[in-house]
């Protein structure tokens, strides 16, 4: 098929995730051998687009790839229209512009997660040829089935469960395990339930403690004298929740700057003392059950090394179909996963939505069903 597209960006930006060196080959290598395009990639996310770093995605460079974890472009969390220069914040988006212009780049390639969908959406609306793929461990992303690099770390937060089974089990503790996810529980819900944990938290179901306590007392009556609780790292007791309602209801609310810069402050003040929730959350159980307690934070363990079989696949079939998209100069969209297709969906549609567990998902009837405590 002719097509105007002759040479490309790529970036990948927010977090790194497992699959992305692999939708970077899905990318370039469909563009290069179906189309002849030429591909460039950027470092550090939108912020190699500001200052031309760039590496040329040639076939070497996309040779060897496929099972690298991280990103060989970097990343950064920089958004074009609040990007951080010379100790001020400016908004880079006409420079952007202007350098693909004069790079002679037809369009740009956006890779990454909730933020990234948004920040490509408003280099969209200033009139540069944008297209995304759905990336991040966190599966928060609207509008696809999932994202890759979920698939990678449910892999890792599963089997760290089943590890920490056997030791709870041997010292008859509570483990409380803190998985990522944002704001979103698919990570522990998934882990949770590949991984049999007795208590499962999630941010779209807020806890009481009590209520979680007296589970892990059922179940040493019943001679299991000990639990894996998987919490999400944005689960909340059912009184921080209100809190934090209300402190996003200010926001939403707020109508003058002053408003909205107190509103943030207040939601930031409120995230940082959240940052230790999961210790508080091991000590009142401590307290309340009698049973030893132990916290594990995963953390970073889960975004990183090799991409598992189903995220190389995810991302190989979006990057490969993203291609096509590109050749038909269907920009404005982020590929998304349907069943086995790979189909475009607008941007406005995507930006600014998470995608939360709904509380009626069959993941959550299940867990239910085996009598899991999910902390309501
Ligand atoms: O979005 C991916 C993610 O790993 C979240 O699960 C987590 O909240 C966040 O990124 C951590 O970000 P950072 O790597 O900047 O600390």
């Amino acid at each position: 098929m002719a097509t105007k597209i002759k040479r490309i960006g790529i970036l990948t930006a927010g977090g790194d995730s497992p699959g992305l060196n692999a939708a970077i080959r899905g990318v370039g290598k469909a563009a290069l051998g179906s189309y002849g395009m030429e591909i460039v990639g950027f470092r550090d996310g939108f912020r190699g687009l500001v200052e031309n770093r760039r590496i040329d995605l040639d076939r070497t460079a996309l040779s060897g790839i496929l099972t690298i974890g991280g990103t060989i472009l970097g990343t950064s969390r920089d958004k074009p229209h609040r990007m951080e220069i010379d100790g001020r914040t400016k908004d880079m988006t006409g420079v952007i512009k202007d350098n693909l212009k004069k790079w002679g780049i037809d369009c740009v390639v956006c890779l990454g997660g909730g933020g990234t969908q948004k920040s490509a959406l408003r280099l969209y609306r200033a009139g540069i040829n944008v297209i995304t793929l759905p990336k991040t461990i966190d599966n928060d992303v609207a509008m696809t089935d999932s994202t890759f690099g979920y698939a990678t770390a449910l892999d890792i937060a599963t089997e760290a469960i089943d590890r920490l089974h056997s030791t709870a089990h041997s010292h008859h503790r509570i483990i409380v395990v803190e998985i990522m996810g944002h704001r979103a529980g698919w990570l522990t819900l998934g882990a949770g339930l590949a991984g049999g944990a007795d208590v499962v938290l999630i941010p779209e179901i807020a806890y009481d403690v009590e209520k979680i306590a007296e589970a892990i007392g059922q179940r040493s009556k019943r001679g299991s004298n000990f639990s894996i609780v998987a919490v999400a790292e944005g689960a909340m007791s059912r009184d921080d929740a209100r809190v934090f309602d209300s402190a996003e209801k200010k926001l939403e609310r707020a109508k003058s700057l002053n408003e909205k810069i107190e509103a943030k402050h207040a939601i930031a003040a409120l995230e940082v003392r959240h940052q230790d929730n999961t210790l508080r959350l091991a000590h009142q159980l401590e307290e309340l059950t009698h049973l030893e307690s132990r916290v594990t934070i995963l953390g970073h363990v889960q975004r990183g090394g090799t991409p598992s079989a189903a995220d190389r696949i995810l991302a190989t079939r979006l990057g490969t179909a993203c291609a096509d998209l590109i050749a038909r100069e269907q920009f404005g969209v982020m590929v998304a996963a349907r069943g086995e297709n790979a189909v475009p969906v607008p941007l406005d549609q995507v930006a600014g939505k998470r995608k939360s567990v709904p509380r009626d998902h069959p993941w959550i009837d299940a867990a239910r069903r085996l009598g899991t405590c999910l902390g309501d």
